[in-house]
């Protein structure tokens, strides 16, 4: 079964990974896909560098891909015939996004299921735009896994501890 992770990952942070970990066990193929939010027009890192940190992160997964796409998911979930779609939630409030972008999304493909998978308990309190937040003020980012150099280009570490 083949089941597709999308999301903006500006930028991916060990939540996502945690996510992509727990979903490569469930499925035999898993596309994590790097894609276009509309409601966050102006992403901290470009599409290249969101691949980049989101292909190093999933390196050591056998059956994870990191791929891209710019058009509507349920197109993307055609093309490599996914018939799932995994989303990790840390909250009520990321549960009622995710629910409704399930409805959407079946209301487009309706044989497209949304397995919303509840984070990690270390990774609750931790998203992207703290990342992002932190990143401007030039603070440690241990949970994102990025480094920072002097300018200003930023890193995944290479292999999870
Ligand atoms: O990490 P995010 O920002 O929550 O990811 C949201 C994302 C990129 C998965 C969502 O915005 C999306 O699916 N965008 C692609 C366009 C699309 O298919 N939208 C839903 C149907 S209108």
């Amino acid at each position: 079964m083949t089941a597709i992770y999308p999301g903006s990952f500006d930028p991916i942070t060990l939540g996502h990974i945690d996510i992509i970990e727990r979903a490569a066990r469930c499925f035999d193929r898993l596309y994590v896909c790097v894609m276009m939010n509309a409601d966050k027009k102006n992403p901290m890192f470009t599409p290249e560098e969101r691949m980049e940190f989101v292909k190093k992160a999933v390196a050591r997964f056998e059956n994870v891909q990191a791929e891209s796409w710019q058009g509507l998911l349920t197109d993307y979930a055609v093309q490599k015939g996914a018939t799932v779609l995994v989303k990790g939630a840390r909250n009520v409030c990321d549960f009622d996004n995710e629910y409704q972008m399930s409805l959407i999304n079946r209301s487009i493909k309706p044989d497209l299921e949304t397995l919303i998978l509840p984070a990690s308990a270390p990774y609750i309190h931790f998203s992207s735009s703290m990342a992002r937040e932190m990143i401007r003020y030039r603070q440690p980012l241990q949970e994102a896994r990025l480094f920072m150099r002097g300018n200003g280009v930023y890193l995944l570490f290479d292999t999870p501890q």
